[in-house]
């Protein structure tokens, strides 16, 4: 990738904190476990392919150990029921698979499926005070924007399952958007405050900030799994122009790249220069005055094409579900290995029952 996703000089504190991780990391890979997950509320989309999806892979590639977590219970954090959780699980499964996870090497893994993880939650929840939960922005936020008209003490406690979900595997890394930091700057204060009062058992884990290009929904607003407003990486070529022809443009028939000014038209000009490793500014250019309808086929070509050796290995595999299955189910027995001797040690400092 050039000039599109460079990512830009650190500034903030945490910014600088996860570019040098970066360079850690390229010096000695074996070192680090990354801990990443998706919440299976629907398929992914073109904004996790650039923004986490591609980071994953390559995290895998330098020999990091990556572990994967499709955070089922999470699902029910802004909403009653947790619908079509397995068709968004085999989605997933098929994504990751296609994108070039690899199975032998990464782990992926579910909430519901590992005991010994949620029961972290449990001493986890006592290191924390109800205000420091009910101050997060982050969950401020889901709040505000949430399908329930109450919120329940999910909500609330996620951050903290959120610790346990690193802290049972002793995730080093989380690889993280802006929002997801303060849920991360709670595990590390739950790791620090269980050390301090048990004994020395969880490592500090950081996070590593990914330089992901904004792009905007087709409605021009963020772009999400569950408002029907994005590419799912699984669609196919007609579906994609669909999409593409529904987006949000202006009326100036004369294609700029002006995020700032222009949000819908420079996301779509951004997607095509993504998807062809090219400037943005050029690509802009290049389509000048032609207008919403040669700048949306320019953009349904450029995706159509970057994606069609992927989605051709993802129907392959939708082919073979039963195999798909097997590599949750792997993954999990290897989840719960990581965590039941976590929880051991917790028992063990705690001076539990066993
Ligand atoms: N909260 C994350 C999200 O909504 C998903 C998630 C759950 C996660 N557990 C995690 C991410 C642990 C990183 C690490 O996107």
């Amino acid at each position: 990738m050039t000039i599109t996703t460079a990512p830009t000089p650190p500034t903030t504190p945490a910014e600088h904190r996860s570019a040098e991780l970066e360079h850690h990391i390229a010096q000695d890979p074996g070192r680090f476990r990354v801990l990443t997950g998706d919440r299976p509320t629907g398929p992914l989309h073109l904004g996790h392919y650039f923004g986490t999806l591609r980071n994953r892979v390559r995290l895998q590639d330098l020999g990091v150990d990556v572990m994967i977590l499709i955070p089922d219970y999470q699902v029910l954090t802004d909403r009653d029921t947790a619908e079509r959780l397995g068709e968004y699980t085999d989605g997933l499964l098929l994504d990751y698979l296609a994108l070039g996870i690899d199975p032998a090497r990464s782990t992926v893994f579910n909430h519901s499926a590992v005991p010994a993880l949620n029961q972290l939650l449990l001493p986890f929840l006592s290191l924390v005070s109800v205000a420091e939960l009910s101050r997060n922005p982050t969950v401020k936020d889901e709040i505000a924007h949430s399908r329930q008209s109450v919120v329940s003490g999910l909500m609330l406690t996620y951050p903290a399952h959120q610790a346990a979900d690193i802290l049972s595997c002793k995730g080093s890394v989380v690889p993280v958007g802006q929002d997801q930091l303060p849920h991360l700057e709670l595990s590390r204060t739950i790791a620090r405050r269980f050390n301090e009062r048990y004994g020395n058992v969880f490592p500090e884990p950081d996070a590593l900030l990914s330089a992901a290009p904004l792009l905007l929904g087709t409605d021009g607003t963020k772009m999400s799994k569950s408002r029907a407003n994005s590419v799912p990486l699984g669609a196919t070529a007609d579906e994609t122009a669909r999409l593409i022809r529904g987006a949000t443009t202006d009326a100036d028939r004369h294609i700029t790249y002006d995020p700032g000014t222009r949000p819908g038209v420079s996301s779509l000009v951004l997607l095509a220069a993504l998807c062809l490793e090219r400037d943005p500014h050029q690509v802009a250019a290049e389509i000048g005055d032609g207008g919403a309808a040669v700048l949306k086929r320019t953009v349904t070509d450029a995706v159509n094409s970057h994606l069609a050796p992927y989605r051709a290995r993802r129907a392959e595999y939708a082919r073979d579900l039963p195999y798909v299955r097997s590599v949750l189910r792997a993954g999990n027995e290897r989840a719960n290995a990581l965590a039941e001797a976590t929880l051991e040690e917790v028992r063990e400092a705690m001076g539990t029952f066993r």
